[in-house]
């Protein structure tokens, strides 16, 4: 069951405020391309880029690589992008970076297809040590390795609506 809550709406609100501004200043007018990975990161990135005033275009894609609380390791492309992203400056949305797995992937998926940029914002990132090499450019909150639901966020596609992100107790 939702064990307590993590970030609070109020927090999430506040930290989105900063990242739009960062990412205001690190493209500078330049138009981005926003990439969304389905389904989770849907509620950040909208949220967010309604603070962001650069020009900004939207499509996404979806992977799956969960069953339950668990990564089966395994990444498969559900769907793909609508758009070419050859010279384009790439943001690629993600929920949360776990292992680490998901994002290596996307990221060679796309940097295959020649972008003019390619940088990531994540709301949340799990403080291990096998995503320890991933840059996240524009990070929400680091975490602990919980298992956290809300905001996007799914336990076996539950919970996404929620406006905070709780930690979900397997044991309760
Ligand atoms: P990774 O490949 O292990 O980094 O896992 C990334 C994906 O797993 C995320 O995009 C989420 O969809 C899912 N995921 C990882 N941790 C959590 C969590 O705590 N709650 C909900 N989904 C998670
Ligand atoms: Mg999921």
């Amino acid at each position: 069951m939702i064990d307590r809550t993590l970030l609070s709406e109020q927090a999430i609100s506040d930290r989105l405020d900063g990242l739009a501004r960062e990412i205001d200043l690190a493209y500078a007018g330049r138009e981005i391309l926003a990439i969304g990975v389905l389904k989770g990161s849907v509620f950040f990135m909208t949220d967010l880029l309604k603070r962001v005033t650069n020009p900004v275009v939207v499509d996404f894609l979806q992977v799956r690589s969960y069953a339950g609380t668990q990564s089966s390791g395994n990444i498969q492309l559900v769907h793909d992008l609508s758009m070419d992203v050859e010279n384009k400056d790439v943001l690629l949305f993600e929920d949360v970076v776990d292992t680490g797995l998901t994002l290596r992937k996307m990221l060679e998926l796309l940097s295959s297809r020649k972008p003019r940029s390619l940088r990531v914002a994540s709301l949340l990132k799990k403080d291990l040590h096998e995503n320890a090499d991933i840059t996240v450019d524009f990070l929400g909150f680091t975490i602990g390795k919980e298992f956290v639901v809300g905001y996007g966020l799914d336990l076996d596609e539950r919970f996404r609506n929620l406006p905070y992100i709780a930690i979900w107790d397997p044991t309760r």
